[in-house]
């Protein structure tokens, strides 16, 4: 399948809220939430997507010739290119009532055990899309992360007690930005939105395994993860759904990596479309990547296949990067091969 054929289908399948733009920027979705777009009144997504265009890619080719190795480390496991396909709890009210998230799910852990790398999965309104999403892991090189969307630290818990007798997933996440999702809110009664780092303590220390903190945007935000026992961050504002007229992730990136690297590890996401942007991030310090809307616009071209197809193109532009950068490997790659807006 080409990537032109996977988006060709998207269209017929996705419904009217996504348009399958040749780059998903965020500006024909707009405000539509729910629906792919950003939270009113700002363009988010887009925002996100434009600061990756500000940095800019210094070139040199007066190196020697190296095989190329993209795999990194993370929780233990050797991941084939630095990225995780990224959590998405619902699918049916933002895109079309036939949608399934549980399948979502299945096949992008069957494409990431295909492509060497790992799928995170958020929990929607039943307990079901997780017990799913367990079955589906197991069936897939334990391939899936399951991601705590806002609720209470009781019910987190008890979401977190499905594991229990199966296979331990190799980390965990707790989502701390989407308190600001108005539709989630509204669902729960505006309750157990945000977590205090000892409510992060706690469910780390009750599911036992390394805790990735979802929705860091500022230093205080990352210092106080760090204090929590995280043991990655993910540098999100939710692609833009959450709050408007916040920074990109790309450009708080650099202050949180000189904050917190070394004693948390870095992901990030927002507006990540290519491989380009993936080194850029690994540039400015970040251990990995997440990208979503794209995923999601593969699965419903191609499912399993198309997100196959999608994950094999950023992988080769990562490379194409890395090699007219001067970098053989991710530990290669260093702040002095991009250009920083001033
Ligand atoms: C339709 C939709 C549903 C999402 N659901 C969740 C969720 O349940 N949990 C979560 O942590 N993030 C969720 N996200 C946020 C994504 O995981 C990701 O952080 C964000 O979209 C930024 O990446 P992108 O610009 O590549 O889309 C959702 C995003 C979209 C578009």
């Amino acid at each position: 399948m080409e990537y032109r054929d996977v988006l060709e289908q998207a269209r017929k399948n996705i419904g009217p809220n996504c348009r399958v733009c040749p780059v998903c920027n965020g500006i024909a979705c707009g405000n539509t939430m729910p629906g792919p777009g950003s939270k009113a009144p700002g363009l988010g997504a887009n925002d996100n997507y434009n600061a990756w265009r500000k940095i800019k890619l210094n070139m040199d080719t007066i190196v020697e010739q190296k095989p190329m190795d993209t795999s990194i480390e993370l929780f233990g496991r050797t991941l084939a290119f630095p990225l995780l396909t990224a959590p998405i709890g619902s699918i049916k009210m933002q895109f079309t009532p036939e949608s399934n998230v549980a399948d979502f799910n299945d096949q992008c852990m069957a494409a990431c055990e295909t492509r060497g790398i790992l799928h995170a999965y958020g929990n929607g309104r039943t307990d079901d899309i997780f017990e799913q999403a367990i079955a589906s892991s197991a069936k897939y090189g334990n391939t899936g992360i399951p991601v705590y969307n806002p609720d209470s630290v009781e019910n987190i818990k008890q979401l977190m007690d499905m594991y229990k007798g199966q296979l331990p997933p190799v980390a965990m996440s707790i989502v701390v930005d989407s308190a600001g999702l108005p539709h989630l809110n509204s669902l729960m009664g505006g309750k157990g939105g945000t977590k205090s780092v000892n409510d992060l303590k706690e469910l780390k220390a009750y599911m036992g395994l390394p805790m990735i903190v979802k929705g860091i945007m500022t230093v205080k935000g990352a210092l106080k993860a760090v204090e929590a026992g995280a043991d990655a961050i993910i540098v999100s504002n939710h692609g833009g759904r959450v709050l408007s007229d916040t920074p990109a992730t790309a450009e708080v990136l650099p202050e949180i990596v000189d904050a917190v690297k070394g004693k948390t590890k870095i992901l990030v996401d927002g507006g990540i479309r290519s491989g380009l942007d993936v080194f850029k991030a690994l540039a400015i310090g970040a251990d990995a990547c997440l990208i979503c809307r794209p995923v999601l616009i593969a699965y419903y071209g191609g499912r399993q296949e198309g997100i196959e197809c999608y994950l094999d193109k950023i992988k080769a532009e990562l490379m194409d990067t890395m090699y007219m950068c001067g970098a053989s490997s991710i530990s290669d790659i260093s702040r002095e091969m991009i250009r920083l807006p001033k």
